[in-house]
Formats: structure tokens, sequence, C-alpha cells
């Protein structure tokens, strides 16, 4: 509690190697190590995309970390690693996003999300360099530290979830040293069928929404584009009466399955609900090897 909201984020996921995928044998367009992105000084936030299963965690960053420590599902990423502190010396905020279209991933109970939280801190939060007690033996990440995560649940169940976050919140707080953040990346049809007991029971920094895929997204503006539906949940139903509602966009026509709008277009929707809409937070890009690709992430805010 006591948070003012944040100045307006553009945030961009990272990881995933979107146009890798559609242009296999271009290597050329594939996405770039992360610290590039950070250089160009473009985005605020960076969401590394995704951990797909938690129980064993398993990470999936495309071509750009397929190491596994040895005997155990984890990935090994110390050049990730090397890259978060790179972006964080830039300016750069970067998250952990949970979950994802394609993976298999939930809890079965409050406790099991509970304990979870402390898992996730000890893995990718405690520092080990302070020789602080309660690190994890294995660390993707190596010694880095990241600011927070963010919950894309798309797949499973609600359990879990609410109390995953709030015993976040209370390991956060015992390291005043920065703000951690907590995100979600709701899709537009309000309510979310997964994330909205979280959306409303527990201390959300950014909500993220997919205004793509759906009746409600950008593409639909300004008739179904339903931001006015998230700002009145900002307003009168969130806990954090300060939490910053983002229009979450694809970063290129092949990016989603429908929503892309062309940069111009997207400037008069931002325009728009900047000034009707307090809760405006920025905007989200899905995903970095596109966004770059069509120039998109420069041009978005
Ligand atoms: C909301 O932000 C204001 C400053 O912008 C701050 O004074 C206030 O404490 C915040 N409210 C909560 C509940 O965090």
């Amino acid at each position: 509690a006591g948070e003012p909201k944040l100045p307006p984020q553009l945030v961009v996921y990272w990881g995933q190697n979107s146009n890798g995928a559609i242009n296999p044998g271009d290597r050329s367009v594939w996405e770039k190590p992360l610290a590039k992105y950070c250089e160009d000084r473009v985005a605020d936030v960076f969401v590394l995309s995704f951990l797909i299963s938690f129980q064993p965690m398993v990470l999936n960053f495309a071509y750009h970390c397929e190491t596994t420590f040895p005997g155990s599902s984890l990935l090994n990423c110390p050049d990730i690693g090397a890259d978060i502190k790179a972006c964080q010396k830039l300016g750069a905020r970067v998250l952990l996003s949970l979950g994802g279209a394609s993976g298999s991933y939930g809890f079965s109970s409050d406790s099991q999300g509970r304990e979870f939280a402390h898992t996730l801190w000890q893995t990718f939060f405690v520092s080990p360099v302070s020789g602080s007690s309660g690190t994890a033996p294995l660390r993707p990440f190596g010694d880095a530290v990241l600011d927070g995560i963010d919950l894309d649940i798309e797949g499973g169940s609600t359990v879990g979830y609410v109390a995953l976050v709030s015993e976040l919140r209370t390991l956060f707080a015992t390291d005043p040293s920065k703000r951690y953040l907590i995100a979600a990346a709701p899709q537009c049809p309000y309510p979310d069928a997964l994330l909205q007991p979280v959306l409303n029971q527990a201390w959300v920094d950014l909500v993220m929404v997919q205004f793509y895929n759906n009746y409600c997204g950008v593409n639909h503006y300004p008739a179904q584009y339903n931001f006015q539906t998230w700002d009145t949940w900002a307003r009168t139903v969130s806990i954090n009466p300060n939490v910053s509602v983002l229009v979450g966009v694809p970063g290129g026509p092949a990016a989603a399955q429908s929503g892309f709008v062309a940069a111009s277009t997207l400037q008069t929707i931002i325009a728009d609900t900047r000034q009707r809409y307090p809760s405006f937070g920025g905007v989200m890009v899905w995903e970095a090897s596109m966004a770059w690709a069509t120039g998109f992430a420069s041009q978005a805010m």
C-alpha cells in the first residue's frame, strides 16, 4: 500500500522469438539478445516470457537459452542474467512472466500458491551476492535480481494465484531498496476467465490488457474497444486505486491472430484513451522480435 501510480510505461515481451518462428530460415529477423533492445532505450519494462511450468519449474526462451542445470529441468541462462543487469543499468525494469498461451501450469491449493511465492523469491529475487541467506542453489539468471513478475494465465484454473501474489507482496516488502512490480495480462473481455480473482483481490501494479484476438480489441475501436470497462474496474473494484491499465497490442500483423493496427491508428487510440481514462498506464506490446521488425515499438507511444 502507499504506492503512487507509475508514469505511463512502454512494456515489451521478450523471449519467444515469434518472428523467428515464422521465418526459421532467416536468422537476421530472429529476436535479438535482450540487452540489444534495452540499448535502444525505447521501452521501460521488458517481460521475459515464459515460465511455462511451476512444479517443476520450466522456463522457455526459444533459442535464447536451451541448456538446463545438470539433473534439473530448470534452464541455466547466464547470458540472459548478464543482459538483465545490463538492462537495469540502462534504466529498464525486467519482469518474469508466468504462464503463456501454451504452457501447462497451475496450483491445486492456496498453500501451493503461497509456497511457490517463496520458490520464486529464492530463485529470481534474493541476491546471492550480498551473502543473503535464503537464496536458491539453482538460479537461471545467476545473481541478477528481477524487478517483479507478470501473470499471463491463459490455461488451468484460478486456484492459488491470489495467495501467490499476496505472499510475494509480503516478501517484496522485506526489501525496501526497490519497488517490485506485479503485472497481469488479462484478455480484454471482462471479467477475465482466469485472472479476475487475483485482479480483484490482490495488489497488482500493472494490468496489461490484451486488446487483440477479441471483439473488444483496438481493431474494433471505437465501437467495441472496451478500455472504459477496465478503467471502471480500476477505479471501483481494484484494491490498488493507483493501478495502471495498459493498452496491450500486437507488435506486427503476424504477432496475433487479429488485432494489429498501424502505429498511426494506435497513436490516435492512445491519445484518446489517455485523455479519457485516469487509469491509463501505457502500452504493452507483444512481442520484441515483431515490434522491432516493424519499427512498431518506437512509434507505439
Ligand atoms: C496513490 O498514489 C498517491 C500519490 O499519487 C499516494 O499518495 C497514495 O498513497 C496512493 N494510494 C495507495 C493506496 O497506495
